[in-house]
C-alpha cells in the first residue's frame, strides 16, 4: 500500500486526483469506479478543476440502496449524477449505477458484473471507508471473494447514514454493492479518508491483520492501492513517520 498523508481535505482531493489521472492516462476507453459519501467530494472537485476530456470515460458506482426511488435525493443514482456526472461532465450514457429497484435483484447484480467486464474492467476504483471499515457496502464479515450482490446494512452504517435522511427508520436496510472480489479486480484503487472519525478504521485497514471483520484490510493484498488521508484520519497510524518519509523520498530514487 502507498500511504499519503495530506494536511487537509483539499490536499487529500488533489493527491487522490493525481492518482486517478495517472491511472487513466493513456487508456483509450478509461473506466473509473466511483464512490459516494462525503470523503471523495474534494477529489471530484479537484478532478473537475483540471478540465480533462471525459468524453470516452465510463464510470461504475460501487453500490446503491435497495427500494429507494431513483429520484430520491439520497439514491446513489441521484448522488452520482449530481456529484460526479455533472461536475466532471461525463456522458450520462456511460455512467452506471446498480438498479436497487430491479424486479430481479440477483439478475441485476449479475448484469452489473457483466457490464463491468464488458467495459474492460475498472482502471481505477475510488473508495471511501466506513467507520466500521466497510468499502462500498461490504460490511464486516463480507467474503473476500464476494461479487456484486445484495447485502444487509450494518446498524453502524445505518446510524452513520441517518444524517442524510429524516430519520433512522427511513434509511434502507438492504443495498446492492460490488463485492470485495469485484473491487480487488480494479487495476488500481485509491481510498480517501478524512477526519478523526475515520482514524480507527484507517489504522485497522493499514496496520491491522487482514480480516473480514475489517473489509478494507483486504486492500493490503491489492497490487496497487493508494490510501490518501488527512492528518486527523492518520492520527492512529503507528507507521506515520515512515509513510511520510517514503513520500518525501519518492522522487529521489535513482
Ligand atoms: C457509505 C458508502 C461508502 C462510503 C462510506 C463512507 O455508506 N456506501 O461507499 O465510502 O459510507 O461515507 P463518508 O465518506 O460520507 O464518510
Amino acid at each position: 500500500m502507498e500511504i499519503v498523508i495530506a494536511p487537509g481535505e483539499a490536499e487529500v482531493g488533489e493527491r487522490a486526483a493525481d492518482a486517478v489521472v495517472a491511472a487513466l492516462a493513456g487508456r483509450p476507453e478509461p473506466v473509473l469506479g466511483v464512490a459516494t459519501g462525503s470523503s471523495p467530494l474534494s477529489t471530484y472537485a479537484a478532478l473537475a478543476e483540471r478540465r480533462l476530456d471525459w468524453s470516452r470515460t465510463s464510470a461504475f458506482a460501487l453500490d446503491e440502496y435497495v427500494g429507494l426511488p431513483e429520484e430520491h435525493e439520497q439514491s446513489y443514482h441521484r448522488v452520482v449524477d449530481a456529484e460526479v456526472t455533472r461536475r466532471l461532465g461525463l456522458d450520462p450514457a456511460r455512467v452506471h449505477v446498480p438498479d436497487g429497484n430491479a424486479p430481479d435483484l440477483e439478475a441485476e447484480c449479475e448484469r452489473y458484473e457483466r457490464a463491468i467486464r464488458d467495459a474492460g474492467g475498472i482502471d481505477v476504483q475510488l473508495l471511501g471507508i466506513g467507520g466500521n471499515g466497510h468499502i462500498g457496502f461490504n460490511e464486516p464479515a463480507s467474503s473476500f471473494a464476494s461479487r456484486t450482490r445484495i447485502k444487509t446494512l450494518a446498524p453502524h452504517t445505518r446510524r452513520d447514514n441517518a444524517r442524510f435522511f429524516a430519520s433512522l427508520e427511513e434509511v434502507p436496510v438492504h443495498c446492492l454493492t460490488q463485492g470485495l472480489g469485484t473491487i480487488m479486480d480494479a487495476r488500481r484503487v485509491v481510498l480517501v479518508a478524512i477526519g478523526e472519525r475515520k482514524a480507527a478504521a484507517v489504522a485497522a485497514m493499514v496496520e491491522g491483520p487482514v480480516s473480514a471483520h475489517v473489509p478494507a484490510s483486504i486492500l493490503q493484498h491489492h497490487r496497487h492501492a493508494t490510501i490518501v488521508v488527512d492528518e486527523a484520519a492518520a492520527a492512529l497510524l503507528e507507521g506515520a513517520e515512515y509513510y511520510r518519509f517514503i513520500q518525501e523520498q519518492k522522487h529521489r530514487v535513482r
